[in-house]
């Protein structure tokens, strides 16, 4: 499978085989490096990361994979560049192809990427914009993949807001890859019809198929996998927590939802995660609304059915399956 040359962007353009390409080829990545094999097949190459909001995962994956593949990285913080104040985006993509062979971007409208992109020659990745966050995609299938074993039928429901970057591309990657996809979530939250539209298309040709529903009890019933994210995202004004916590308490995964998925159901987060506000993390917002926890249980966070950190850990072998394919090192 040759992907030397493309942007990955949204993963709407990405066929269902690619997509599948690229898991397998994070999972041998994975292996080689747990068997300590050291492949430098980009050395020479370099690398910029620009991070418009901030990150731990993202950053550090692009990163790490980087220096695993033996390329240079320049890291572009959120205050320290010309970027979209003192030069345009269109400037800023024409100088940095100059440099770099590869850009990675993470910020705001999905539209400044995808500008990046177009005026850029090398191959730009979508490191999360408000729309989209599909590097993290790649990262939720291979876990699943691993734990549940199977993909194509895998029972996927999606909790909290889906309207926002995680709701839309896990939306986007269940129906390309033949998951069935709920949003349990209130009507307010849905995903955009037009985007649901698309992905019923692909849905249709998977054999997966997307559903929307504010019931929890048939939301979750017998479900494989539940997912969340916060309910406020990077960028996004704090006072909309109280509207927040008002409609999505109900859709916080806990318990009663677990117990009422099926007996091996998965709990996914991308992270961060506010599972326990009692402590300094979310201390503010807890303060502020009396909650000890939000999106997620701590019981639930903590348990067994947790994959959280595999999930984590998988961002770094699918970041560097996405520069290895789209930079040409494996075919
Ligand atoms: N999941 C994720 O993108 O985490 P970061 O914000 O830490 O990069
Ligand atoms: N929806 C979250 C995802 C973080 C990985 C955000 O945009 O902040």
């Amino acid at each position: 499978m040759d992907l030397k040359g493309r942007d990955f962007l949204t993963l709407k353009d990405y066929t269902p085989e690619e997509i599948l390409y690229l898991i397998d080829l994070a999972a041998e990545l994975k292996d080689k490096k747990k068997k300590g094999i050291v492949e430098q097949p980009l050395i020479g190459k370099n690398v910029a990361l620009i991070f418009e909001k901030t990150s731990t995962r993202t950053r550090c994956s692009f990163e790490v994979a980087a220096h695993d593949l033996g390329m240079g990285v320049t890291y572009l913080d959120p205050t320290g560049s010309q970027i979209g104040k003192k030069e345009s985006i269109a400037d800023t993509a024409r100088v940095l192809c100059t440099m770099f062979e590869g850009i990675e971007y993470r910020g705001f409208g999905q539209e400044i990427v995808e500008d990046l992109a177009k005026y850029s020659s090398v191959p730009v990745w979508n490191g999360l914009t408000n729309e989209y966050h599909p590097t993290q995609m790649l990262a939720d299938m291979l876990t699943i993949k691993e734990k549940l074993g199977r993909l194509k039928g895998v029972k996927f429901v999606y909790m909290g807001d889906a309207r926002y970057n995680m709701g839309n591309s896990l939306m986007i990657v269940c129906a390309k890859l033949g998951l069935h996809y709920t949003a349990c979530t209130a009507k307010e939250y849905f995903p955009d019809k037009e985007l649901v539209a698309q992905c019923e298309e692909w849905a249709k040709i998977s054999g997966g198929s997307v559903t929307l529903t504010e019931d929890v009890k048939a939301g979750t019933k017998d479900a494989d996998v539940l997912y969340t994210d916060v309910w406020v995202s990077m960028g996004e004004p704090d006072e909309v927590w109280a509207e927040r916590i008002k409609a999505l308490l109900p859709y916080q995964v806990n318990k009663a939802v677990m117990d009422n998925a099926s007996k091996d159901a998965i709990f996914m987060h991308c992270l961060p995660a506010f599972h326990d506000l009692k402590t300094k993390i979310g201390k503010e917002i807890h303060d502020k609304f009396g909650l000890d926890e939000m999106e997620v249980t701590d019981e639930v966070f903590e348990s067994e059915q947790s994959v959280v950190f595999d999930e984590a850990e998988n961002r770094m072998h699918t970041i560097k399956a996405v520069m290895a394919a789209t930079l040409g090192a494996y075919k």
